[in-house]
């Protein structure tokens, strides 16, 4: 069964995790979240396997500049036009439609790996300009909303030989979502319920639950595709790493109790960062479809998604999802008629 318990936590974090020895020449591919952390370690190691093109996102444009200079300096061997950054906020739908459309103008046809890995953790509680708490949104919604626009040109020219890859960067916290559950799957609107202040989970459960709808979203959107698949979709959880997500809960008890357990346990970010160019590249791609990767493996996911209440939840939570993104702009439902019929 999907637990996770303190050994196989600790032993995964001392672990040295191997790198795809894969090139990335060829491909395109999109960082989401790439000024710093995991996703600008992941984009490193992207920069330095000589991909056709890397775009590698940030929230504003003066953060793109500077992102492009790191990446640049430190892939050094890499021809420095195959790299760009280009401005994505994910706290704004119309944001992610304007990326999406720049993308259908000035991008490739095709794109071959997106990673969803951008994520947000904040304290109290905060609605977003569109009206969502903003790490439903920034670390699920928009993110899935990217992912689904995106799709006809990962699913371009791509073949079940060499499928595309979506790589969404979830988190083991995903596992420590069942109490806040019980009953979700015969909710009448599962966003809806959770967006509310009223819904009263911590900061710490919101960050988790949004983990673990990327967990679910990986698993739905796989079991639409065909098979086998011509983009292979996996959720990755990059371990306990060194990084600024708490950055907004510093001087909280929470925060405290989080530095010292980052200062027991993490990993630094390009370590962690290896478990995401991994989904992304490596070429025992099929195992990993509609999976949970930890340490560079396919692992359970948690005891409630794997539950028959789970997977009821799991149908609903991509129904709610479509619905609300199908509002927000009118190409997700084409997309999901033309590319995911229902079986
Ligand atoms: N570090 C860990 O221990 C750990 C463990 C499990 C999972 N993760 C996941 O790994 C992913 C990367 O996080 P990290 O640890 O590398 O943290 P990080 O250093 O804080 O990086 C987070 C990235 O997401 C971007 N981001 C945040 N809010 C955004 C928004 N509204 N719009 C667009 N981009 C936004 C950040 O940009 P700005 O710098 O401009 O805010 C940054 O590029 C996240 O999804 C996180 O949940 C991390």
């Amino acid at each position: 069964m999907g637990k996770l318990s303190f050994w196989s936590f600790l032993s995964e974090q001392i672990r040295d995790l191997p790198l795809p020895k894969e090139s990335a020449n060829g491909r395109t591919i999109v960082v989401a979240g790439a000024n710093i952390g995991l996703g600008l370690e992941a984009s490193i190691h992207f920069g330095s396997k000589k991909p056709d093109l890397l775009i590698a996102t940030c929230r504003d444009a003066a953060k793109c500049e500077q992102t492009l200079e790191v990446i640049r300096e430190r892939c050094a061997e890499t021809q420095p036009t195959s790299i760009d950054s280009w401005p994505l906020e994910l706290s704004s739908f119309d944001s992610v439609r304007s990326f999406a459309d720049r993308f259908d103008v000035e991008g490739p046809e095709h794109l071959d790996v997106l990673v969803a890995n951008a994520g947000t953790f904040t304290l109290v509680y905060t609605q977003t300009q569109d009206d969502w708490e903003i790490m439903l949104q920034v670390n699920y919604l928009s993110l899935a909303l990217l992912s689904i626009l995106l799709l006809p040109h990962l699913l371009r020219s791509t073949t079940c030989d060499d499928p595309s890859r979506l790589v969404l960067v979830s988190s083991l916290g995903h596992y420590q979502c069942d109490p806040m559950l019980k009953d979700a799957h015969i909710w009448d609107d599962v966003l809806g319920t959770i967006n509310t202040e009223r819904f009263g989970a911590p900061a710490q459960s919101r960050y988790n639950l949004s983990k673990l709808f990327q967990v679910a979203f990986a698993r739905e959107l796989a079991a639409r595709l065909p098979s086998p698949t011509p983009l292979v979709v996996t959720a990755v959880n990059p371990g306990l790493c060194h990084s600024s997500i708490m950055r907004n809960a510093k001087n909280s008890l929470f925060g405290i109790f989080f530095a010292v357990v980052k200062w027991l346990f993490a990993r630094t970010t390009e370590m962690g960062s290896r478990n995401i160019v991994y989904a992304a590249l490596a070429t025992n791609e099929q195992a990993m479809h509609g999976k949970y990767m930890s340490g560079c493996e396919v692992v359970e996911e948690c005891d409630y998604l794997l539950s028959a209440e789970g997977k009821v939840f799991s149908q609903k939570l991509w129904r709610d999802t479509i619905h609300v993104l199908s509002k927000v702009d009118d190409r997700v439902s084409q997309i999901i008629s033309m590319y995911l019929p229902a079986k």
